[in-house]
């Protein structure tokens, strides 16, 4: 990208270190819904020299006093603008000083819930990036690090903070947080909670007291959280060698969060729809869901925490590794395929379509404007990707030293994605220079496979290419580590894996003495997030879901299949017979996992259509690919109705409910048959089931079959009335209804729900309910009138003053408007330029709008 005059944007070539050392950090909060006082005693020590001393702290904060050493400064040495405040060189002393101010803030004026604000009663904090600049003055940047003492004066019952407690009494906490810390690490809690409470005892004998803090009256559903922060405790010591180092551990539910949740020192802060569980109310995909984030969260402790980032740009360091072990965790918890391939899909949905449109960026960004918008999925999503091949690359023992070195040589430090690399290049004496670039260059390389064969002789010949991205135009080629396996004729493995290393922008491959011509299985397990695009008939490919031993290729090859149909389809073609009549043989083929049989089950999206169309150079018609799809499924049950509706009889769970994988994957795949059903039973059987089953994941599944067909009304209002008190599952009733409506009804639903008393759109659950589920409606959403792109805009314009973090990040619903048709593009681009001219829009919603129309 050209540099812009925009005095907010940020470089990562202009990194320069603090010029103090931060030693200590004290606060004392006096909480006051309206009027909190905050005093910070910070030690600082030049670095070298005389400068002067920069702090962070928004508008927000109303300066009470300030002295240096006990000392007022002269007025005239210190100046303070809306973003912070300089105290001159002058005003120093030469050595260690303590500066000391006090600030007033007022959280219950905090609608954008960052820094210090109230959610339901209760007072909590969100720092993660920039929020503790709205709490204080301070050197709000993460290679700022030092230990903390925080003392709280309240009369809420429980009142938190990070580290060990040192006091507690009636009105009083006080908290020490022994491991240096930058402030966006920083938590405060005070409320009226109660805990669960358990305990785990480290490989070293530590004992840890754990809690999981909830509203009263929520104990009951926050047991699975606390099942899976003890797994993941367990798992990270043995797999990892990583102990936690504190005394208690605590996580904390709050109903208003902007995001999943916050991997504080010691006091995790989440989302409650991620802690609060139950079989009456969270679904399978939800428990699944928990897990992973308490362990993503947990595991930051190491890879985030002890080492941090140093500076924003390096976000995937944290975020990349720690998601890569979440879903090391969640392999290793439950079904390893059934993972990957939930994984792949989720990255090919969200990453390969921001790769494709205006918000492509590097893994590493090198400028931004405003920080929040880049957590992408490609910062998190291929972030992990990228680890994952540096693993393939250098092996499970090469990666395990990797890691044993990063550790020690990085614990406590603030570290650089230069930094991850070397310890890869030291542990292995490999070079990662040209690896490097899956860091450096956005978008997804296109990888070609053809195949020659001759006397005996298979050989691969492979080109990688990458489409220009927002500025950055030539893209050298990358390594990319691809794994093939070879099928004989009568489809025995005859081959297995081999990873091949492409390094080139033609390179081939070559494997002897091999007596009849093979199939190549190829990509195996998804070993690099490229777009692979060979010539092979539907034939192979059934071939290929039949014998595939590699549970990801087998997928894929029916995946690929679908994709084939769905696409002639939408474009006026026949299609489907072969994906059809293999779907047949896989869903009663009985060695096969029912969660696995599940994902072939399911027709890819309308949105991944349209993604699959636009890569391969057509122009996607939302009405047409709806159409296609629902023609597809409605065939595939026509044809197999005895054999779906065996599975949907065979697949019941008997005995009450239990969250764990088999339970679910059974229910997925009697869930995928229903779905089918419900295509040719008029929607009976999905009536019957939502009218007896008490568990979250078939009623929910059951009411979107429903939905579908426009007979939804009975089911809704039962779920209303059983659970209009409990937020999150209102909150999948506010989703259901404008998703899985008939798109012609989607945006008038939507309309008629916002207008509703409970529509409390200032929570961000509530609001990315609607409006998410709306833009969940493909073809809904992208109604060819605009009502869809304009009922959007006009939420976003209005959340923006209130939080411009959720309407930053609802924009995203626009990424795709390039490659719809001129009529949609236009009326796109013409709700783009609305919200652009929108007077006093935030730094966070002009950023995303500017590059969207760009
Ligand atoms: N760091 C959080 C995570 O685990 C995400 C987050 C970012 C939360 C910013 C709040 C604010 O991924
Ligand atoms: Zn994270």
């Amino acid at each position: 990208m050209t540099r812009t005059d925009s005095p907010d944007r940020q470089f990562l070539a202009d990194y320069r270190p603090y010029p103090f050392i931060l030693e200590q950090t004290r606060l004392e909060f006096t909480l006051a819904p309206d009027a909190t006082r905050v005093r910070a005693d910070l030690t600082f020590r030049p670095r070298n020299g005389s400068e002067d001393l920069l702090l962070d702290g928004g508008k927000n904060l109303h300066l009470i006093s300030l002295t240096i050493d006990g000392r007022e400064p002269a007025a005239d040495q210190v100046t303070r603008d809306d973003e912070r405040l300089v105290i001159a060189a002058a005003a120093l002393p030469d050595g260690q000083f303590t500066l000391a101010t006090e600030v007033e803030i007022n959280p219950s004026a905090n609608t954008a819930f960052e820094g210090l604000y109230i959610s339901n009663g209760m007072f909590c904090t969100q720092c993660e990036a920039e929020g503790f600049r709205h709490i204080t003055f301070y050197p709000d940047r993460p290679d700022v690090m030092a230990p903390f003492q925080v003392t709280i004066h309240s009369d809420q019952p429980v009142l938190l903070s990070n580290g060990n407690p040192v006091r507690q009494e009636e009105g009083l906490a006080e908290w020490h947080d022994p491991w240096p810390k930058p402030a966006y690490l920083f938590a405060l809690v005070a409320g009226d909670l109660v805990a669960i409470e358990d305990r785990f005892t480290t490989a070293s004998g530590r004992d840890v007291a754990l809690n999981v803090w909830v509203r009263p009256g929520d104990e009951d559903r926050a047991g699975f959280a606390m099942e899976s922060l003890i797994k993941s405790m367990k798992w990270d010591e043995d797999v990892y060698r990583r102990e936690y180092d504190l005394d208690v551990f605590n996580i904390v539910a709050v109903d208003d969060f902007n995001m999943g949740a916050m991997e504080n020192k010691g006091l995790n802060i989440f989302n409650s729809k991620l802690v609060l569980a139950s079989p009456e109310t969270a679904t399978d995909a939800d428990y699944e869901r928990i897990e992973s984030v308490i362990a993503h969260e947990y595991f930051h402790n190491w890879t985030g925490n002890r080492i941090t980032c140093r500076d924003w740009f390096q976000l995937c360091l944290k975020e990349g590794l720690t998601v890569f072990r979440d879903q090391q965790f969640t392999s290793d918890m439950r079904s390893a395929s059934v993972k990957r391939i939930g994984d792949v899909q989720a990255l090919r949905a969200r990453q390969f379509r921001e790769d494709q449109g205006p918000l492509a960026h590097p893994v590493r960004p090198e400028e931004y404007e405003e920080i929040n918008n880049f957590y992408t999925a490609t910062v998190y999503e291929k972030g992990a990707e990228v680890i994952g091949m540096l693993k393939r690359l250098v092996g499970d023992d090469g990666y395990a030293r990797a890691l044993d070195l990063y550790f020690k040589r990085h614990d406590g430090e603030a570290a650089t994605i230069e930094d991850w690399l070397k310890v890869f290049e030291d542990a292995t004496g490999r070079d990662l220079t040209q690896f490097k670039r899956w860091y450096t260059d956005a978008g997804t390389p296109r990888l070609t496979m053809r195949e020659t064969w001759e006397n005996g002789r298979l050989t691969l010949h492979f080109t990688q290419h990458t489409p220009p991205t927002p500025g950055q135009n030539d893209k050298p080629p990358r390594v990319i580590p691809i794994a093939v396996g070879l099928i004989g004729p009568n489809g025995d493995e005859i081959e297995p894996t081999r990873m091949l290393e492409m390094s080139e922008a033609k390179q081939e491959f070559s494997f002897d003495g091999l007596g009849a011509r093979p199939v190549v299985s190829a990509l195996r397990g998804f070993s690099a997030p490229v777009i692979l695009e060979r010539n092979i008939d539907d034939a192979t490919r059934a071939f290929l879901l039949a014998h595939d031993t590699d549970p990801f290729a087998r997928w894929e090859a029916g995946r690929e299949l679908a994709l084939h149909a769905l696409t002639a389809l939408s474009q006026g073609q026949e299609g489907g017979a072969d994906y059809i009549g293999a779907i047949g043989q896989l869903a009663t083929d009985e060695d096969a996992d029912p969660a696995f049989r599940a994902l072939c089950l399911n027709l890819p999206g309308e949105e991944e259509i349209a993604t699959r169309l636009y890569a391969a150079g057509a122009i996607p018609d939302p009405d047409a690919i709806h159409d296609a799809r629902n023609r597809l499924a409605r065939r595939m049950a026509e044809t197999h109705a005895n054999l779906l509706s065996a599975i949907y009889d065979q697949m019941v769970v008997p005995g009450p409910y239990s969250p764990d994988a088999d339970s679910a994957a059974r229910r997925a795949l009697r869930i995928s048959a229903l779905g089918l059903l419900t295509r040719i039973d008029g929607g009976e059987r999905a009536e019957v089931l939502f009218g007896i089953t008490s568990n979250m994941t078939e009623r929910m599944a059951a009411l979107i079959c429903l939905v579908r067909r426009g007979r939804g009304g009975v089911a809704l209002s039962a779920l209303h009335d059983q659970f209009k008190d409990n937020r999150l599952v209102m909150d999948k009733w506010f989703t259901v209804q404008p998703m899985a409506a008939p798109p012609a009804d989607a945006i008038a639903i939507a309309r008629q729900l916002s207008e509703r008393r409970d529509f409390d759109w200032k929570n961000p659950n509530r609001f990315r309910a609607l409006l998410g589920g709306l833009a969940a409606n493909h073809a809904g959403f992208h109604a060819a009138d605009g009502k869809g792109y304009d009922f959007l805009a006009e939420w976003l314009m209005k959340m923006d003053p209130i939080n411009p973090q959720i309407a930053a990040r609802m924009s995203t619903a626009f990424e795709t408007w390039p490659r719809y048709d001129e009529n949609r593009r236009k009326r796109a681009l013409a709700a783009l330029e609305r919200m652009a001219a929108m007077k006093g829009i935030s730094r966070n919603l002009r950023e995303m709008v500017t590059r969207m129309i760009a």
